[in-house]
């Protein structure tokens, strides 16, 4: 089927009462990895390209990939830009059919993040394509966006309503104690902030810095009300360490691309198998 918005997705998984995951891919294998474990659990999937994916993979190649395996499929494909900060590249991707696209404001004061945000949206409605921006600054580092320990500021409740009323926006990233990449100690999640800001809005709400968050911990989140769910970190490292297996496994003399690669795809995809069915959209394609 052709590329579904977000908004389509997340509607669905907020009266079913599960999330959908958004995992980063960087190029053909593990988006394809990714698509087949939505395939093998017939879960609805989002797949996400950071910008600078974008530009190592191209940007209407990264929409031909991804539309056409969507179209080889059952199961509903969103295409996103993941944090991305760049107005013009935002411009490009929704007109080049990307179906979502997250908006990366967070650094920005409160005022300037409602006006960023709310330009995107009114940009996209004349496309197929949905909108998620930040409120609060999560942790870590995201490609081109980095947050020191000192500068993550968790989201307000009081600052939500006012935010999704004013932008427009289909999905909202908060910042409750999740960071991007590898956590140094387990996360401590503050389910109080959640629930409070579930209290106050109906609007979606996602969860970035999935890889390493206890599996519990994210179910009660969902069970709490968060419907999407972001994994990049914990991919890329399958990725590799499949890679390097393969590379010390198989002899000089095999020179046949697929036989490396094969092995990859199929650990992505076993991954991202787990996590789905975690998160509960199994069946729910
Ligand atoms: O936007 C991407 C995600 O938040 C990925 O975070 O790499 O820590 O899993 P992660
Ligand atoms: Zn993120």
């Amino acid at each position: 089927m052709p590329l579904v918005a977000l908004k389509e997705i997340l509607t669905k998984a907020q009266r079913g009462h599960y999330a959908v995951g958004g995992f980063n891919f960087n190029g053909y294998e593990d988006a394809q990895g990714i698509v087949n474990a939505a395939v093998a659990v017939n879960s609805p999937i989002i797949l996400m390209a950071s910008q600078r994916a974008c530009q190592y993979i191209g940007l209407h190649q990264s929409v031909g990939l991804i539309s056409g395996m969507a179209k080889s499929v059952d199961v509903p494909v969103c295409l996103f830009l993941d944090h991305a900060t760049d107005m013009t590249f935002i411009r490009e991707a929704i007109k080049a059919g990307f179906t979502a696209v997250m908006v990366d404001a967070s650094a920005e004061e409160y005022e300037t993040n409602i006006r960023i945000s709310k330009e995107v949206v009114s940009f996209a409605r004349n496309y197929n394509c949905s909108i998620e921006a930040e409120l609060g600054k999560i942790g870590g580092k995201e490609e081109y966006v980095v947050v020191e320990d000192r500068a993550v500021t968790f989201t307000e409740p009081s600052d939500v309503p006012r935010f999704v009323e004013e932008t427009g926006i289909d999905a909202l990233a908060v910042a409750f104690g999740s960071a991007h990449g590898y956590y140094k100690s387990e996360p401590k999640l503050d389910f109080d902030r959640l629930e409070a800001i579930l209290k106050v809005t109906d609007c979606p709400l996602v969860l970035h810095g999935g890889s390493g968050i206890p599996v519990r911990d994210v179910q009660k989140c969902i069970a709490m009300g968060l419907v999407k769910v972001n994994v990049g970190t914990e991919l890329k490292a399958i990725f590799s360490s499949t890679l390097r297996r393969m590379c010390a496994q198989l002899p000089e003399s095999q020179i046949e691309p697929k036989k490396y690669m094969q092995p990859v795809k199929d650990a992505v995809a076993a991954s991202v198998k787990e996590i789905l069915i975690a998160l509960g959209s199994e069946n729910k394609a």
